[in-house]
């Protein structure tokens, strides 16, 4: 792999103890271009500008993909790399659902971690602290036809990242918009996915809330996901999540949560659906002990009033609470004081 080094680090700039989420990013980032049906060995350059066309294909039909991961500066002063290989294959997911072609898995492996391991003092050292990965590719043929683009750029650019919410989170029951329908592309980290639900967030946070709670297309019945994250709640003495479909995003997050809560048999989990009028009545009757938000920016986010038709019902957020044991849980794995029994973490 080609590597041209940065002469001039931006590093000395960062204030690390006062880090705004994916405002800042690190030295080098890493590029391969596909065409004629390749792609090109990735190259790993300083950050810096890209340049395109006015007629770059993924400014008029929104080809666009990307992936959000995290690298952890571990107790033993190794870096560690959550989950690289799920990554890769959910962009590849991405990318065939979106018809772009699917990127060498191996490549991926390879160019994140040459990159992470180049810019590793970018990596923060404070506590719930992480460097962000955010590998993107997008349709780059020049022309306006509707039609797939014929050439795309496949990037990855790093971030030095604190908490990504200052507190706890006010959601409201969405019953208007609709992040993802039967059929459609809900299941990717496609561009329009997010940029398709900024209006509707913002509509809620004029009404006093940090987000929003999607729930289904048809009906706005069953709960799918909150803002950006998938979303559990701990009902009774069960951990209750909605079942993947096409609808909903794969969270890597979720996957690993799901698996430490069985395997250590933390609470009794049930994937299900799970509808709007459940989680409504088990806060009415106080059995809805905790909900949460779980993605790869927040990590776990704990809900704290759930809003519905007008009414907000109050959410406890115990510290001694599921969402917290899991959080030290997942935490104490990426910075190594606690086994790693799966090998999530790709260490170097
Ligand atoms: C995630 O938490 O997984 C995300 O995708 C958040 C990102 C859009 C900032």
């Amino acid at each position: 792999m080609k590597i041209t080094k940065t002469t001039q680090s931006r590093l000395k700039d960062v204030d690390f103890s006062n880090l705004v989420f994916g405002t800042q990013f690190s030295d080098h980032m890493l590029i391969a271009e596909y065409s004629d049906g390749s792609w090109s060995e990735p190259e790993i350059k300083p950050y810096g500008p890209l340049s395109f066309t006015p007629a770059m294909h993924t400014l008029h039909y929104g080809q666009a993909i990307f992936e959000g991961q995290k690298a952890y500066y571990m107790e033993n002063g190794e870096i560690g790399i959550f989950r690289p290989e799920a990554n890769a294959k959910r962009l590849n997911h991405s990318a065939s659902r979106m018809f772009m072609p699917e990127f060498p898995v191996e490549w991926f492996m390879e160019g994140i971690k040459a990159l992470v391991d180049l810019d590793r003092e970018w990596v923060p050292k404070e506590a719930n602290h992480s460097l962000y990965l955010r590998p993107f590719m997008f349709g780059s043929s020049e022309f306006v036809a509707a039609r797939p683009s014929e050439k795309y750029t496949l990037c990855i650019i790093t971030s030095p990242v604190g908490p990504y919410y200052a507190g706890d989170v006010k959601v409201k029951i969405e019953e208007t918009f609709t992040r993802s329908a039967a059929g459609g592309v809900g299941s990717t980290k496609c561009a329009g996915n997010y940029g398709g639900a900024f209006y509707a967030t913002d509509q809620a946070r004029k009404e006093g809330y940090t987000q929003v709670i999607w729930t289904d297309h048809a009906n706005h019945e069953l709960i799918e996901e909150s803002g950006t994250m998938n979303i559990g709640f701990i009902i009774d003495d069960t951990f209750i999540t909605p079942p993947l479909s096409e609808r909903i995003l794969a969270g890597i997050t979720r996957e690993s949560i799901l698996t430490l809560l069985r395997d250590r048999n933390i609470v009794k989990v049930e994937e299900r659906p799970i509808k709007v009028d459940e989680v409504v009545k088990a806060a009415q009757e106080g059995r809805l002990k905790e909900a949460f938000g779980m993605g790869t920016a927040a990590v776990i986010s704990p809900i704290n009033v759930i809003g519905y038709r007008g009414t907000d019902f109050k959410i406890p957020t115990p510290m001694d609470g599921y969402a917290m044991r899991i959080k030290k849980e997942l935490t104490d794995l990426r910075s190594g004081a606690a086994e790693d029994p799966y090998g999530w973490m790709l260490k170097f």
